[in-house]
């Protein structure tokens, strides 16, 4: 077997950051090598707790956690969704919180020591606001060159947005850092709504993480509804999408999704079309605003049943 695949997630804990969480960690392709934080579903302060929390639950707290940015590189954070993911983050279930602390490095410091001492090994899986690595880009320049790809949850190329028409979430919370890092000079896969909201975990799917019975999946199990009844209220859904594990997904089986591959631009400017993510599809003859950015691999559709069943396997390993 080949040696497993090194990430680091980058993420705001929350209901499906969890889930992504237990989920890579449950893969053996994959080594998770550190979890660094962002605000988004909570603040920083609350996304850190839950990072180390999460953690410690699943028995993995030799894995680093650093505390990311508290704030948008400009604009300002609107704060927590309590009416998405809980006022905890964590479905209003709360979590104990872990005996082990963050480190003292920040996110982006963790980010760069990390890719830097491994060039070319390391894949970022950010599924939350992208601050944290756009410091990181501007800290070391050459990050995007050493990085093996980064693989992200955000965005909306071909769909409307979930905050708004334009907008989804991750991006909404950043524009000017996504734009940064779609602009990185690394291969770049994004996960972003076309896809995410093509895979749906039924509520049957969801009674099967509850009779697991491992620790981490018992957790999933407290915090979970508050999530499905946010995605019966607003989308009229019996169940979820699959934001944030779909990232992991496409590591594990990137054979099960389609996609087409674009520069993308992020929509920085100040009026109903802030936070869209646009791809360049050489529509016109004025695209220099796309040249010379990397083509990023925009998933577009995806086996969803067989992803579900991937993920809920690798769930029931604890
Ligand atoms: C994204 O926003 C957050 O609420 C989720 O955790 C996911 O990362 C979906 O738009
Ligand atoms: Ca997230």
């Amino acid at each position: 077997m080949t040696s497993p695949r090194k990430i680091i997630i980058d993420t705001d804990p929350g209901v499906d950051d969890a889930m992504a969480i237990f989920y890579a960690l449950s893969s053996p392709e994959l080594e998770v090598v550190a979890l660094t934080t962002i605000f988004g579903n909570a603040t920083t302060e609350t996304s850190t707790h839950n990072a180390l929390a999460l953690l410690a639950l699943a028995g993995r707290s030799d894995i680093p956690v650093a505390r990311g940015a508290d704030v948008p590189l400009v604009a300002t954070y609107k704060g927590p969704v309590a009416f998405v993911h809980g006022a905890d983050g964590q479905g209003n279930a709360g979590i104990p919180a872990s005996p082990t602390p963050a480190v003292a490095e920040s996110a982006a410091e963790l980010i760069v020591r990390t890719v830097m001492a491994a060039p070319g090994e390391i894949t970022l899986v950010p599924v939350g606001p992208l601050t944290n690595i756009a410091l990181a880009m501007r800290l070391e320049p050459r990050l995007g060159e050493n990085l093996r790809e980064i693989v992200l949850m955000g965005g909306n190329a071909f769909c409307p947005g979930n905050v708004n028409p334009s907008a989804e979430a991750n991006i909404h919370n950043d524009p000017e850092a996504a734009d940064i890092v779609f602009g990185a000079a690394c291969p770049i896969t994004m996960a972003g709504l076309d896809v995410t909201q093509k895979v749906q975990m039924t509520t049957s799917d969801l009674a099967r993480i509850a009779a697991m019975g491992n620790p981490r999946a018992a957790h999933l199990a407290r915090i979970l509804p508050c999530y499905v009844e946010f995605h019966s209220r607003y989308d009229g859904l019996d169940g979820i999408f699959v934001h944030d594990s779909t990232a992991i997904s496409y590591l594990l089986a990137p054979e099960a999704f389609t996609w087409s591959e674009h520069p993308v631009r992020v929509d920085c400017g100040q009026s109903f079309g802030r936070a869209k993510t646009i791809a360049d599809e050489a529509v016109g003859n004025d695209n220099a605003a796309w040249a010379g950015r990397t083509a990023v691999r925009i998933l577009t559709g995806a086996d969803s049943r067989r992803l579900v069943e991937l993920e809920l396997d690798r769930l029931d390993r604890g």
